[in-house]
């Protein structure tokens, strides 16, 4: 990829904004530029003295718009993609209705593989330039996304989901298979290039105790390795759990004894965790993810961020497609605002726009390559246009500060706002904007 200077308005978060006047947690510098190299930023400054720091590199231009890190979503279901939209169950009926039926199709790889294409495009051009996910129970699913990853030089955490029971015929493994393809794909995948393994229980209700037991010592094998499932999403889920796993102190308490938790440990949802629940999050640092729009969606519950992070939790935010409704982070924002106001709680622009980039990376443990637009992190970066309707245009001719513009954008964005993006620094829309 050319080295190249890419300018217009900047901003870039180095700690969580803890409120609307925390002007000490970010960046912002209204003629910025970044200079990109090998996939990486190599400075961020004024246009001034980067483009004296780099004469002769060719200039992309994309002022009036804003460049920030690009969006970080941790929890999505790659085999999902048709299941989004799907009408009027809640979830242990939508699982059965309409996505287990669909993830059979993942096992054939050339599904799998025009899926894997066809889903990237959405992320990217909805300005997400890593995300967390889930690939169906099939290692061809796994591999055909962690390949097309690779293929973009995309950064992504995926994993083969391990489900044993409860589900159709083509869509359980055995504890063993589980154990034996989530391995291989752990040993093949894991570190290569910006690809990095998840070991995926789907949920307590879909394995057997000796599957969890695998999966523990797969976590104890690989603790390099993140983990991903989903707890405590729904009332008729807990209730089915707490009768399958009749020993357990709670949901929690069954990922618990199988050595599942940890910091790597993302965990899908967390709606309805009881206080001993919480109090595990905080001693094992596992990470509840808030995916406001599939909650409303599937009417699961609301998220408690507020209770949650005074309890020392360290809460994420994502799309959770297909049960969620939109590939947009900042549609997530939309929904997660609204969330939060149903419950006395405020999602301030900055911290909201924080929480899908370093905000995130953090809750990865991968600030330092990702959710920034500091020298030395990759090049993963979103371009965005506040006034990319005119419903958008219209609104903005009102705004005056940075806090406004970003509100206009987390409340009425979606890929039309993202004029942008770029993974490893090359570009992935086809663009307009001015290169020089
Ligand atoms: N719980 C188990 N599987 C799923 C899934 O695919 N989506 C959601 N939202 N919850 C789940
Ligand atoms: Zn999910």
């Amino acid at each position: 990829m050319t080295d190249r200077l890419l300018r217009g308005r900047l901003l870039t978060f180095h700690a969580e904004p803890q409120g609307p006047e925390d002007t000490d947690a970010y960046s912002y510098i209204e003629d910025g530029a970044l200079l990109v190299a090998e996939g990486r930023i190599g400075a961020a400054g004024t246009y001034a003295d980067i483009a004296a720091q780099a004469p002769g590199l060719p200039v992309t231009d994309h002022r009036p718009h804003l460049m920030m890190a690009g969006f970080i979503d941790p929890h999505i279901h790659f085999p999902q993609v048709q299941v989004i939209a799907s009408w009027g169950a809640q979830l242990l009926d939508w699982l059965n209705t309409y996505t287990f039926p669909e993830e059979t199709r993942f096992a054939d790889p050339d599904h799998a593989a025009r899926m894997a294409a066809l889903f990237l495009d959405q992320l990217t051009a909805h300005g997400t330039t890593t995300a967390v996910a889930y690939a169906s129970v099939h290692r061809a699913s796994a591999e055909a996304l962690l390949s097309e990853a690779e293929r973009r030089d995309m950064r992504i955490i995926a994993g083969k989901v391990m489900m044993d029971r409860n589900a159709p015929e083509g869509l359980r493994d055995t504890a063993q298979a589980g154990y034996d393809d989530s391995k291989a794909l752990i040993d093949r995948w894991h570190g290569r290039g910006r690809a990095h393994y998840a070991i995926t229980p789907r949920f307590a209700i879909t394995s057997t105790p000796e599957q969890l037991e695998m999966a523990g010592s797969l976590v104890a094998d690989h603790p390099g390795c993140y983990l991903q499932t989903h707890l405590s999403e729904n009332h008729d889920e807990i209730a089915y759990t707490a009768s399958l796993y009749p020993d357990a102190p709670d949901y929690l308490g069954v990922y618990e004894r199988y050595g599942l938790l940890s910091p790597k440990a993302l965990m899908g949802h967390c709606l309805h965790l009881s206080p001993r629940e919480i109090a595990v999050m905080q001693e094992t640092g596992a990470r509840p993810v808030f995916c406001p729009t599939s909650n409303l969606f599937l009417g699961s519950g609301l998220f408690d961020d507020a209770g949650l992070r005074e309890q020392g939790l360290v809460n994420a935010i994502a799309t959770d497609v297909g049960g969620g409704t939109s590939y947009s982070m900042l549609q997530t924002l939309n929904e997660g605002y609204k969330v939060l106001q149903l419950q006395g709680q405020k999602l301030h622009p900055l911290r909201a726009f924080h929480w899908i980039t370093r905000g995130n990376a953090a809750a990865l443990g991968l600030e330092d390559r990702i959710g920034t637009l500091e020298a030395g992190s990759e090049a993963d970066i979103v371009v965005l246009d506040a006034r990319a309707t005119p419903a958008m245009a219209l609104r903005m001719e009102r705004a005056e500060t940075l806090s406004e513009e970003l509100f206009i954008l987390q409340i009425m964005g979606d890929d039309r706002a993202v004029a942008q993006t770029y993974v490893a620094g090359a570009p992935q829309k086809s663009g307009t904007v001015s290169t020089t």
